[in-house]
């Protein structure tokens, strides 16, 4: 999303309460629409994340003949298999959505026809090359722009490969695996460090049955189209992290979190917490095709830690709210190791640096992290969130904590992945 002047002004909170079930995992959501769209039959979500980025999968898919329907929270898929996927028409757009445009261009390697995925002016400044290279390896023909979108793919018949990934990301093993469901023969992944395994835990849901190992995955090429699923996605445990910041940095305040995934590669931020001293539980209730799950979290005096690089892949997107931790926590936080935080949705170790530093957070940039001292005051100022959807709720939950009140430039982008947390904020902060 394109930064916009839209700004909107933020009051201290004197608490932070309440009980919240959010919006379908984005993560799991783009999965559950891709996967959908390879299945023949309909696919019915539950809870399908209200994210502007899942409505651009949606948008891409229906472009390559895939409907879908909308009523309230649930999103109809109506898959005829990989083989009814046709060439879009025209460009298609991925908007700000890394994932969209990353996953997706997996499924277009197989597909006997030519299609380019663009997307805004921040996921077209964000690298590609990542994963256009194992789709090359597989056999499709795969150009970017100077290694950025726009991507253009011209799908082909594929050979299954041996790819180690060459930065830990999910999306690119995703659209290895997706690709790797059209290849001939067998496509293994090795990761080096563990990221978010929603691919691997829905596939079989999908009927799909794949091989994991510590540290890979394999899938073999498949004629017969997936299964449909019908699930109800769990909450989003990302925008999860934010309200649970909220609720610790503030006095006299709880949240409780309900129907929230709570897959172990994604919920490393409750465990850095927890060692910053936080009143935080979290249990899960159910297991398949996912944990899912409560949180809840209460007013904590926090200490500073160190988030040493293995972690990181765990908390990639939870950076932003752990950095809001780290202000109010006694003492110095370093998060190192976390270079791709540099080709985000913005650069969110130069846009943390600026925005907790306008507010009089003593923060440090490092080439790969943040050194955050905190557990002074600090105080409301003038903001921008970048067109970052998790700068500006990191911000905003920072401007919760402020003396005086905090202008955020550019709040609505927000809605790339929580629409509702402006209204969540009011009404946690205006709860008795
Ligand atoms: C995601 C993987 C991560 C994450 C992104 C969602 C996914 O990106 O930051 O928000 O759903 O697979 P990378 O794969 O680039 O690490």
């Amino acid at each position: 999303m394109v930064p916009s002047p839209h700004s909107l002004r933020l009051s201290a909170a004197r608490r932070f309460r309440g009980r919240f079930t959010l919006p379908g995992d984005k993560s799991i959501c783009h999965r559950l629409a891709l996967l959908g769209a390879l299945a023949e039959g309909e696919t019915r979500v539950g809870n399908f994340s209200s994210a502007a980025d899942c409505a651009s999968t949606l948008e891409c898919l229906s472009l390559l003949g895939v409907t879908n329907k909308r009523a309230g929270s649930h999103v109809s898929i109506q898959g005829r298999g990989v083989g009814a996927l046709t060439a879009p028409a025209t460009v298609l757009p991925a908007g700000n959505s890394g994932s969209t445009l990353r996953m997706l261009a997996g499924i277009l390697a197989g597909r006997p026809f030519t299609s380019t995925i663009a997307g805004d002016a921040s996921l077209n400044g964000r690298p590609v090359e990542r994963v256009a290279r194992p789709l090359r390896a597989l056999g499709a023909h795969v150009e970017t722009t100077d290694g950025k979108p726009p991507v253009t793919i011209q799908g082909a018949g594929l050979r299954g490969i041996e790819w180690t990934l060459e930065v830990a990301s999910a999306q690119v093993k995703t659209a290895v695996l997706l690709a790797g469901l059209q290849a001939s023969g067998t496509t293994t992944v090795r990761e080096p460090e563990s990221t978010r395994d929603h691919t691997e835990r829905l596939l079989p849901a999908f009927g799909v049955e794949l091989s994991r190992a510590p540290g890979s995955v394999s899938v073999s090429g498949r004629d017969r189209p997936l299964t449909p699923l019908a699930w109800d996605a769990p909450g989003d445990a990302s925008s999860a992290a934010f309200l649970v910041v909220a609720a610790l940095i503030r006095p006299d305040s709880a949240v409780r979190v309900e129907g929230v995934l709570l897959n172990p590669l994604r919920t490393a931020f409750l465990d850095v917490l927890r060692s910053m001293g936080a009143d935080v539980t979290w249990v899960t209730m159910s297991r398949d095709p996912e944990p899912v799950g409560w949180i809840e979290a209460r007013t904590s005096r926090l200490q500073g830690v160190d988030v040493p690089p293995h972690l990181v892949p765990g908390l990639i997107d939870e950076v932003p709210a752990l950095a809001v931790a780290a202000a109010a926590a006694e003492g110095v936080t370093r998060v190192s190791g976390a270079a791709e935080l540099r080709v985000k949705e913005s650069d969110r170790l130069a846009a943390l640096a600026e925005g907790l530093g306008r507010m009089g957070v003593a923060v440090t940039e490092q080439p790969d992290g943040l050194t955050i001292e905190g557990g002074r005051p600090w105080k409301g100022a003038s903001v921008r969130s970048l067109g970052d959807h998790r700068i500006a709720m990191a911000l905003a939950v920072a401007a919760l904590g402020a003396e005086g009140d905090t202008e955020l430039e550019g709040a609505e982008c927000a809605s790339v992945s929580f629409p509702e947390f402006y209204d969540v904020l009011r009404q946690a902060a205006a709860a008795p």
